[in-house]
């Protein structure tokens, strides 16, 4: 086989990433996360976009130099195409379509979605782990996005199930933020939760009948819990934290998983997967570790580094894509609300 070497970029949120995947196997994957957010409760986009300017080129070094390789050996060069932010989108758009246009090579978009299901397939040198056998289903939770995807292909993914109002990451770091703590929070919960009790407070559970999902009910609940019981005793969240996050983060994953068992029993799928930001929650692993077991399912967990955003996985989609010829031209544009 040829040696393909793509080069991946990833800058659709308030990362930016570069990676080099070489016939498939990651060569390096680097990522600068964006501190400037954390004062702000969340990400902002002006100064993401500002950020990924400065990042970019020095990323975008780095995974070279890590990858042991030159600028000249790429084949082709990936981007986010989208869904992200706009301003942060054409950040790596332009970055990639210089790339391209100066180093004569194909330029490919991918769609950030497919990127977080490609995921699961990527490996380093001598990693011989088992990739998902097609089709599968993927519970695709974060920051933005929470969906079940059933997974035909590569190319062919759909959304049986979706969240109708927040995001299972934002709910992590909205009720993060009512508590007091910096974002992103998600990270955060998931290491006081592991000290404290998961039945300690109650919250309620949405109703939806399909496979929908809502987050926003939770969110609300959650607040006016906090409120009413700061009345009564305004050391109630340093008295409590650990319960706190324990209770909010069992209901999370019950929501989660109540729908992800229903996307099984309707399908008759038995391999099923996790990928996005909040797969990296040592909660939900321990929790569909358990469930895949006793259902007899094949689980398939991406490795810690790869679920939160970053650019091997952009690569990861680009090099099937390479594969099957399925370039873009430099007229392509981000696309800000893109779906799966
Ligand atoms: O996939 P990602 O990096 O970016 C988006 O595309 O959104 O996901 C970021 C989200 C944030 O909401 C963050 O709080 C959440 O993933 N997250 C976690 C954990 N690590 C990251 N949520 C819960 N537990 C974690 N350990
Ligand atoms: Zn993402």
């Amino acid at each position: 086989m040829n040696n393909i070497y793509i080069l991946g970029i990833e800058t659709s949120c308030d990362d930016t990433s570069a990676a080099v995947l070489h016939n498939g196997i990651l060569l390096s994957n680097i990522t600068a996360n964006q501190e400037v957010h954390k004062k702000y409760g969340g990400v902002v986009p002006e100064l993401a976009s500002r950020a990924h300017q400065a990042n970019i080129v020095p990323v975008v070094d780095l995974a070279l130099k890590e990858a042991g390789i030159s600028r000249t050996q790429i084949s082709a060069v990936a981007f986010t195409q989208g869904p992200g932010l706009l301003g942060s989108l054409l950040v790596g758009a332009s970055f990639a379509k210089g790339f391209a246009l100066a180093n004569d090579i194909p330029l490919i978009g991918v769609n950030h979605l497919q990127g977080h299901v490609a995921a699961l397939f990527l490996r380093e040198k001598g990693n011989t782990e088992k990739v998902p056998e097609f089709p599968f289903l993927t519970l695709l939770v974060s920051g933005g996005h929470t969906q079940i995807v059933e997974v035909i292909d590569f190319s062919d993914m759909k959304v049986i199930g979706k969240t109708i109002d927040d995001a299972a990451g934002e709910a992590f770091d909205k009720c993060a933020k009512v508590i007091g703590l910096e974002y992103p929070g998600g990270p955060l919960i998931d290491k006081y939760a592991k000290l404290g009790n998961p039945h300690a407070f109650k919250f309620t559970k949405p109703r939806i009948k399909n496979l929908d999902f809502s987050f926003s009910g939770l969110k609300t609940a959650f607040m006016y819990f906090i409120r009413d019981n700061i009345k009564i005793n305004t050391g109630f969240i340093e008295e409590n934290r650990n319960d706190i996050c324990a209770s909010l983060q069992y209901t999370i994953i019950e929501i989660l998983l109540d729908k992800l068992n229903k996307a099984v029993e309707q399908t008759g799928i038995k391999e099923i997967a996790v990928a996005g930001g909040v797969s990296a929650n040592s909660g939900l692993r321990d929790v569909l570790k358990v469930y895949s077991e006793q259902k007899k399912l094949k689980l398939h967990i991406p490795d810690f580094g790869y679920t939160t955003d970053n650019a091997g996985m952009i690569a990861g989609i680009a090099y099937q894509k390479y594969l099957r010829k399925q370039f873009d031209t430099q007229e392509i544009s981000p696309e800000p609300r893109a779906s799966i």
